[in-house]
Parts: C-alpha cells; sequence; structure tokens
C-alpha cells in the first residue's frame, strides 16, 4: 500500500469521514492536521468521480479502468490517477479496504444501558453519549430528572433509542408499570452521566425520590456515576462526602476532567476540574466495568433462560471459555459416520453456533437450540448466510416435534442435573428416530456447576431408548484449559 509505484494494486475505499468541501469549481481537501490542497476543474471533478466510485472498494487498476469508461478513452497518463489517489489517502480521505473475512461480526444484542441524565449542563451532549453507546453494541434506554429535561428534549432521546424516556416514578405509559424496578432489572449496566450534585446526594443518601436515582439504586447491575459540575461545587466538602459514601456503596465513580465552566461568560471559559469526561472515555469507562462484572459472573454457569441471556450480552464472543471459532473435529467425524449429507440434525445448545454452521455448510438439515435468545442472535449476526435454522429452545421443556436422524449435544448435558437431565434424555428419546444418533461430549470431571459423565452414567441415563454404541477421550475448552471431556455415541433403539 505504501508503494507508489504499485498503486493500481492499492485496495482503497472511501473513509467513512472526509474533510472535503466544493465551492464552485474547486473541491478542497483537508488533512485532519487542517492541511489543504486545492483542486480546480477536472481535476476537481476527477476527484469527485473517484470518491464516488470508492465508495465500494476497489483496487487502483479498477479505478484506471472505470474512470476511462467514463472519459469514453484511455487515459494519455495513467499516472495521474495513482498521484491522485495518493492525495486522498495522505489526507485519509480513502483507507486501505478491510480484506474479505477479517471484518468483525456485528455484534447483536449488547449489554443494556440505563442511562441516566440529570441536570447537569453536561446533559446536553446526551445524544453524543448515546450514539457512542450504541456504535459500541450497548441497547440504550434513558431516565430523566425534571431538570435533565431542560438541557435536551425527550423527542430527541426518543429518536435515537427508539424507546420512551422514562421521567418519573410513575408510569406514563403501559409499557413499564414499575419503571424504576423494571429498567433497574432489565440493565446489564446504569450510566449516571452526567451526574449532577443534587442526584449524587440523593445516590449517597438512599433518596429514591427521582427516578435516575431510583434506578442506580435498586439495580443489582453495576452503575457508574460521572460527576460534572462546577469546579467549587465539586471541591464542596458535602459534594467530596458523598461521592466517597458512593464508592463505599460500591457504585463505581469516575474522576472528573478538566472542562469548560458554562457559568463563566464564553469569552473567559478556561478549563477547570469537575466536568464529565468527552463520550468516548465515559464509555470506555463503563465497558471496563461491565467486562469486569462478566468475568466475575464465569467461574459459574448461570442457570435459566435470563442468566444465559445476560452472559452472552455482557461477554464477547472470545471471553466465553467453552466458545471455539471452529467446530469440534471428533463430533463432526462421528456425525460423518451417520452421513455425509443430508440428515436432520438438531443440535441442543449451539450458543454462538460454530457447530451447526459446520454441520449445515456440509449439507445436513440443522436446527441449532439454545436457551439463549440472545446468544442465537449472535450466532445469526455472525453467520448470516448459515443455513441453520435457529430456535430458542429449553431442551428439559423442549416444543420441539419432528424425527431427527441425530442430535448433538456439545458441552449442555453436564450442566443439568437430576431431574434435568432426565427431561432431556426424554426430550431425545421422543425426538431422535430409530436406529438415529445421540452424539454428546461432556466434561469428564467434575467443576462448579458441572456433573460430569462417565460410561455407565450416560448409558444409565438415556437407557432403555438408547445403548451406548462408542466412546472416546475428547477434550473442551474451559472453564480451565481444555480439560478432559469423553465423546458419547448412543443408538436410538427399534431401528
Ligand atoms: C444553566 C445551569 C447549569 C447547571 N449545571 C449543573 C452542572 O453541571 N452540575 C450540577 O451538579 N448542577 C448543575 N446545575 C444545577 C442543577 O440543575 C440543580 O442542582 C438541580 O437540582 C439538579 O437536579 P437533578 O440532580 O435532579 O437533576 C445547573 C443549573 C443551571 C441553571
Amino acid at each position: 500500500m505504501t508503494d507508489p509505484e504499485r498503486w493500481t494494486e492499492w485496495n482503497l475505499r472511501r473513509a467513512s469521514v472526509v474533510r472535503i468541501y466544493e465551492c464552485g469549481e474547486r473541491m478542497v481537501v483537508l488533512s485532519p492536521e487542517g492541511d489543504g490542497h486545492a483542486l480546480a476543474g477536472d481535476s476537481a471533478a476527477l476527484a469527485g468521480a473517484v470518491l464516488a466510485f470508492l465508495e465500494a472498494p476497489h483496487t487502483g487498476a479498477e479505478v484506471l479502468a472505470h474512470v476511462e469508461s467514463l472519459a469514453g478513452a484511455p487515459i494519455e497518463r495513467p499516472a495521474v490517477i495513482g498521484e491522485l489517489l495518493g492525495l486522498l489517502l495522505r489526507a485519509r480521505a480513502l483507507e486501505a479496504a478491510p480484506t474479505a473475512g477479517l471484518a468483525r461480526p456485528t455484534r447483536a444484542a449488547g449489554p443494556r444501558v440505563v442511562l441516566g441524565l440529570t441536570g447537569a449542563a453536561a446533559t446536553m451532549h446526551a445524544p453524543a453519549l448515546i450514539q457512542r453507546l450504541q456504535a459500541r453494541g450497548f441497547e440504550v434506554r434513558t431516565a430523566v430528572t425534571d431538570s435533565a429535561l431542560r438541557f435536551v428534549r425527550a423527542e430527541a432521546l426518543e429518536a435515537l433509542t427508539h424507546a420512551p424516556v422514562v421521567s418519573a416514578i410513575w408510569p406514563e405509559s403501559q409499557v413499564l408499570r414499575v419503571p424504576h424496578i423494571e429498567l433497574a432489572q432489565w440493565a446489564d449496566a446504569v450510566l449516571v452521566c452526567p451526574a449532577a450534585a443534587t442526584t449524587i446526594a440523593r445516590l449517597a443518601a438512599g433518596d429514591h425520590a427521582s427516578v435516575v436515582a431510583a434506578i442506580a439504586l435498586a439495580t443489582r447491575a453495576p452503575v457508574l456515576v460521572v460527576p460534572s459540575m462546577n469546579p467549587a461545587m465539586y471541591a464542596e466538602a458535602a459534594v467530596q462526602r458523598n461521592l466517597a459514601r458512593l464508592v463505599e456503596d460500591g457504585l463505581h465513580v469516575a474522576h472528573p476532567a478538566r472542562a469548560l465552566e458554562i457559568a463563566d461568560p464564553p469569552a473567559t471559559r478556561t478549563p477547570m476540574l469537575g466536568g464529565a469526561p468527552p463520550p468516548e472515555v465515559v464509555v470506555q469507562l463503563l465497558e471496563a466495568i461491565v467486562r469486569e462484572r462478566a468475568s466475575a459472573t464465569l467461574s459459574q454457569a448461570p442457570r435459566g433462560a435470563e442468566g444465559w441471556d445476560r452472559l452472552y450480552r455482557t461477554h464477547a464472543a472470545a471471553e466465553l471459555p467453552w466458545q471455539r471459532e471452529e467446530a469440534d473435529p471428533d463430533l463432526l467425524a462421528a456425525l460423518e459416520h451417520e452421513g455425509a449429507s443430508g440428515l436432520a440434525v438438531l443440535e441442543v445448545g449451539a450458543g454462538l453456533g460454530a457447530l451447526a454452521t459446520a454441520i449445515a455448510a456440509r449439507g445436513h438439515t440443522v436446527v441449532a437450540t439454545d436457551i439463549s435468545a440472545a446468544a442465537l442472535e449472535q450466532a445469526r449476526a455472525r453467520a448470516p448466510e448459515s443455513r441453520a435454522i435457529w430456535l430458542c429452545d429449553d431442551i428439559t421443556e423442549t416444543r420441539l416435534r419432528g424425527r431427527f436422524d441425530a442430535a448433538v449435544d456439545r458441552a449442555c448435558l453436564h450442566l443439568l442435573a437430576g431431574a434435568e437431565a432426565e427431561r432431556h434424555a426424554a426430550a431425545m428419546a421422543r425426538l431422535i428416530r430409530p436406529g438415529g444418533a445421540l452424539i454428546v461430549k461432556t466434561l469428564a470431571e467434575a467443576a462448579a456447576g458441572v456433573t460430569p459423565y462417565a460410561r455407565e452414567a450416560i448409558a444409565a441415563l438415556f437407557a432403555p431408548a438408547f445403548a451406548l454404541e462408542r466412546e472416546a477421550a475428547s477434550t473442551l475448552p474451559g472453564p480451565t484449559a481444555s480439560p478432559a471431556a469423553r465423546l458419547f455415541v448412543l443408538r436410538r433403539a427399534g431401528g
């Protein structure tokens, strides 16, 4: 990309943000540092055509061919195109196009945050903060104090979040009946930003009179309070005492930034300590807090759909110990033994969908189920082209019908114990056709929340509907590194 001689091989696209304006026949291209380069007449028209073409990624050679097709004749001096691309690249109006396959999948079902806005002047920046949170994958709901609505309109917040703004303890719509409790439970994190001194005092005193304080006090999710006020207010003994109290109570309190004090006349404002940090920094702090809480919850598998949904919303795929981007080769080999393609396969506990996607790619019909709708939403987003059918279903209370040639359970059964495991076995007996296969991988040793299965236990659980046909040593990632696992193949009786 840096060799100007090889500009035809560059793979480029227009940057999302460019610093360009046009006036008359001139086009002015600014660099991020503010240096300007003016193009006039044909050069300006050429730059306009090239930028429009590079809305989609193309190589330098393709740009040249495009320009020639527009001109209806070969370009006399093709190097002109290379020079123009170089100029636009230096001005960051163009960038290297991402190589196909490297682009990160969209993170569906990200963490839920309730943003509490108060009567601090920085609430006027709330729309920018909301957009930043959304860009980082957060699902945002807003709650406001009466004073907050002096700085931002509810309509703007609702337009951005596509959700009603909660501004009172008593319900204003039929959607939320007890808004502060429902939002406190909904949240994976609560962000009070900017936090005015009055709201901080309410939080320190346990005063639930405003809906913002009530949500932050009632939630079990982590709370980040971002104070924002005049430096003299910030330095007050009462404010400092209240902030110290919040820290003691287990809330997270951000350090302030030096910001402009709006009480001063515009021309005399100088940065002083007490303001909220800019949105990108607030979001960084919040992400660190959500990550910290998430890693503390990983030591034990959650129970129930709500716990699994929260886990998938608050963890990146790479943080989940059992998550692998590739399907387990031994599970695929066991399935291959049943048929190379064309089987009706059920996967139980599909998680982020790597195995289901690999099975579907081999030409099988796959119904991939998980107890967590958030996991399946992410699975769908990670492999939009996958032909797997994603279905939210709890195998211990399954609503599935049908007859499958094979079912695969990778690391789900060992999270079930007693009656739940028995209901799993009964479901399998109903769903797998006579002669069909049940392929199960479980951890081989006990861990928190895990029931390991050995040969006798698995045979007893699935008898008499299934007979154990084969078993093999295997591994599963996490919670400790690659612990021992067993792979079992059971055959449905009556085939
Ligand atoms: C123009 C203006 C700007 C204000 N900015 C702040 C501020 O940045 N921080 C703060 O703590 N209070 C600020 N206040 C005062 C609060 O709005 C006031 O203390 C109010 O009680 C806050 O209530 P709340 O916490 O329920 O929103 C400001 C007031 C006005 C009129």
